[in-house]
């Protein structure tokens, strides 16, 4: 299973709480795994990207909590999962029926947190299968990357910074470092997301052949 792309969590009827992210890196993970003989589902968010591989499923999902129900019931099945998508750590407390007027001088929105998924999946996960999660930071980046992957209980955890030149959210590059569970740090040249998905992919691939 591969997530990518954003979440939305909706304000109103014409509104929502969301991020950058276009679904490239994910969906260039998805390819990849499918490339190889993979049969992978992929949830994502709202992304305007199309993908089409015999060998991949792709579930639509809007909401974090959506995200969250697809990803608890497609990974029991699976042998592992990458989480990309940028889900939304809150999302609005009450939802406007109707749109919301522009009617005070100020507006308070609520914002109460979501559930973390790649956590929940990480409680959940068992010794056969693999879990690796991105991390997305802005500063002190090695230090919360690990953290991370601790938290959530995962094999590795995917690093990028937005201090990086064409790392990140919309572009077709990234710049990666691979935390391992077993303390190992690999870092990586900027290059395209196909190229970022394939050592990402490699190292899924090492780890498997050592559960096998
Ligand atoms: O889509 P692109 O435009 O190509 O951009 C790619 C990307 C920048 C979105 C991608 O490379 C990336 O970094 N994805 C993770 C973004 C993110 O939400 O990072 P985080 O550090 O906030 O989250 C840590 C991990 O927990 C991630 O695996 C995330 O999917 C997961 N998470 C976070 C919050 C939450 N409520 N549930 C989660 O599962």
């Amino acid at each position: 299973m591969v997530t990518a792309g954003p979440t939305y969590e909706k304000i109103d009827p014409v509104r929502f709480v969301g991020n950058y992210s276009s679904g490239k890196m994910g969906f260039a993970i998805a390819g990849e795994l499918a490339g190889r003989g993979a049969r992978v589902t992929l949830v994502c968010g709202p992304v305007s990207l199309k993908i089409f591989h015999p060998g991949i499923e792709r579930m639509d999902v809007e909401s974090a909590s959506h995200m969250r129900d697809a990803c608890l019931q497609v990974f029991p099945e699976t042998d592992g999962a990458v989480m990309c998508a940028a889900v939304a750590d809150y999302r609005p407390k009450s939802y406007a029926a109707g749109k919301i007027k522009r009617s005070r001088k100020h507006m308070l929105l609520e914002l109460v947190p979501n559930d973390d998924i790649a956590a929940l999946l990480g409680s959940r996960k068992s010794e056969k299968q693999i879990l690796v999660g991105f991390a997305l930071e802005t500063g002190d980046e090695l230090t919360h990357a690990a953290g991370k992957m601790e938290k959530k209980n995962l094999d590795f955890i995917v690093l990028n910074s937005l201090r990086d030149p064409g790392a990140g959210f919309g572009v077709d590059t990234n710049k990666i470092s691979i935390l391992t569970k077993e303390k190992q740090i690999l870092s990586y040249p900027l290059k395209t997301k196909a190229d970022v998905a394939r050592d990402i992919v490699e190292e899924i691939v090492r780890r498997m052949e050592t559960l096998i």
